[in-house]
């Protein structure tokens, strides 16, 4: 019955915004996404939210995600957090289990050997491209992507994107650069350039707690360049065919 009730909230709460974009879109969401999926926000205000919440929160995806990668992700769904949205059940961070990066730093290991692989539903091509219309226009933090501009022309090369990412910032004890190389805690960042907007990931980096307050990333104070190069860095890195060289 609650869930019935907040379901019917959610369809008054989302169609009118969304009229626009296509029925079917709203009605998969509505439906099949939304009892999971927070798609009205605001993101978890405390730790007891955040650590109820079992699925990404989508309700600012259109300043997020790139449209392409929405629209085959939810064709061919993958993990892309190695320890699952909820990672403080999945990981292991005592002392005496962390292993060590080349560089000398430590990471956390997961309990078990691996999660279990992802049970999602898979949509089919027109459906997966009628509720990335309707997520692609969920811009509820434009202000935040707004203000970002994006430099292209700051290139680094692969070696030195991963200096920055392992030993200048640590951004590795949580986050993957290659499959199985890095932390748990974070989403893989070897695929962050294909899924995520150049503008969100400036944004997220300068400050993770605009878009999520109880994340556990930190802002680490990357310096205006360094951030530009970051960026470039996770697009280059996204590039790299992993199945074919590793
Ligand atoms: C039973 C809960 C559940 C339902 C229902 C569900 N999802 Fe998900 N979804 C998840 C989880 C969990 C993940 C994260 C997977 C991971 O990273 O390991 C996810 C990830 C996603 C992602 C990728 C975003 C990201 O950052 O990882 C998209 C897009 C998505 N879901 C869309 C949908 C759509 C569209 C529907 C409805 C057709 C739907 N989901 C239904 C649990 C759910
Ligand atoms: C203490 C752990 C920790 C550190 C250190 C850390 N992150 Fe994160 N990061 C996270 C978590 C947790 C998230 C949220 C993932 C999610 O939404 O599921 C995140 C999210 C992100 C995202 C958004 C990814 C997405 O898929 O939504 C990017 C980009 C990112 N981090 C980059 C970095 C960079 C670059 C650094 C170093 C400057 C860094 N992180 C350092 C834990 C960390």
């Amino acid at each position: 019955m609650k869930r019935l009730l907040l379901l019917s909230f959610l369809i008054v709460m989302v169609s009118p915004a969304l009229a626009s974009a296509g029925e079917d879109g709203v009605k998969i969401l509505n439906e099949r996404c939304a009892y999971c999926h927070d798609l009205k926000g605001p993101a978890p205000q405390t730790i007891r939210q955040l650590w109820k919440r079992d699925a990404p929160d989508l309700f600012y995806a259109g300043d997020k995600y790139r449209r392409e990668w929405l629209v085959a992700w939810m064709q061919k769904p993958v993990r892309v957090r190695p320890a699952g949205v909820n990672y403080l059940r999945a990981i292991n961070s005592t002392p005496t289990h962390l292993k060590k990066t080349k560089k000398g730093r430590k990471y956390d290991v997961l309990w078990g050997k691996y999660l279990k692989p992802l049970q999602h539903e898979e949509l089919s091509q027109p459906e997966a491209e009628a509720v990335a219309d309707v997520l692609m226009g969920l811009t509820q933090h434009y202000d935040l992507t707004a203000s970002e501009h994006f430099d292209a022309s700051k290139k680094v090369t692969l070696d030195q994107g991963e200096l920055l990412i392992d030993k200048v910032y640590g951004c590795e004890s949580c986050h993957q650069i290659e499959p199985g190389y890095g932390g748990y805690t974070g989403s893989e960042l070897y695929t962050a350039g294909k899924r995520l907007q150049p503008e969100f990931m400036l944004s997220y980096i300068r400050r993770p707690k605009n878009w999520d307050p109880k994340i556990w990333m930190p802002n680490l104070h990357v310096k205006p360049a360094d951030l530009q190069k970051i960026v470039n860095y996770l697009i280059l890195l996204s590039k790299e065919d992993y199945n074919a060289s590793h």
